[in-house]
């Protein structure tokens, strides 16, 4: 299966993209966990890369679609991907079409998480992930056993930088004014699936499953 997750910021897609990556034995590709790894470096790249992000605007698109690129291209994608966090505007997706084609190969779903605004912020003001391995928790719905520590490997969690109030805000505007759009790109080509968010990450989780006959 070759599947991309949509949705709006804290819609959920990372927790359930990477259950699913786990269930069906395909690769979870974030471009947000990808950029979040080159922003913690002291370079020139990974200074910029933060300041877009901790600003909640979008990293350009020649980038962003190169490095995507590259990654499906990679043996362990041959069988099916799930993609979250891209695409996110129309010339990303034209992108990834072009790609895919380039590849022989084509998308089978495109899956909307409907979450409504409050529920959006609860979840992002509860977030905390590990910086180590990328492991996210939420302080009510998903609390780490040890208090603000990784289950895995013991790391302190943090908040990520554009969990602030102010950056979610301009990210909700990023999502309605580029994102949305998606959505009329991927039902006019047949492949839209909208499912309701809401629930427990159990919950979602058996619905997507249901939704993708497995
Ligand atoms: P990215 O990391 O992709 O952020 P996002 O799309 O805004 O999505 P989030 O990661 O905030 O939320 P999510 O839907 O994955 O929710 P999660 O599962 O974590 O991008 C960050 C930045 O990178 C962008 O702003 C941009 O700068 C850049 N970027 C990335 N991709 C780009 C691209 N293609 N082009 C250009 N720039 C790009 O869940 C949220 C919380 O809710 C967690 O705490 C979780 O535990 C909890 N939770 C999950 N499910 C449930 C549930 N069912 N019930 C209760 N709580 C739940």
């Amino acid at each position: 299966m070759r599947i991309v997750i949509l949705g709006p910021p804290g819609a959920g897609k990372g927790t359930q993209a990477s259950r699913l990556a786990d269930h069906l034995g395909i690769p979870h590709i974030a471009t947000g966990d990808i950029f979040r790894q080159v922003a913690a470096e002291e370079t020139e790249l990974g200074r910029r890369l933060r300041a877009t992000m901790d600003a909640g605007e979008l990293v350009p698109d020649e980038f962003t679609n190169e490095l995507v690129k590259d990654r499906l291209a990679k043996s362990d994608a041959s069988n099916g991907f799930i993609l979250d966090g891209y695409p996110r505007n129309v010339d990303q997706a034209a992108a990834l079409d072009e790609a895919l084609d380039d590849l022989g190969t084509k998308l089978s779903h495109a899956i909307k998480f409907m979450v409504r605004g409050d529920d959006i912020v609860r979840r992002l003001s509860g977030r905390r992930i590990c910086l180590e391995c990328g492991a996210v928790y939420h302080m009510e719905t998903h609390p780490p056993q040890e208090n603000e520590k990784c289950d895995h490997d013991g790391t302190s969690l943090v908040r990520r930088e554009d969990d602030m109030e102010d950056t979610i805000l301009r990210r909700l505007e990023v999502y309605g004014e580029q994102t949305r759009p998606l959505y009329d790109f991927y039902r006019e080509r047949g492949k839209l699936v909208e499912m309701d968010g809401l629930g427990s990450e159990e919950e979602v989780f058996e619905r997507l499953l249901g939704i993708l006959g497995h």
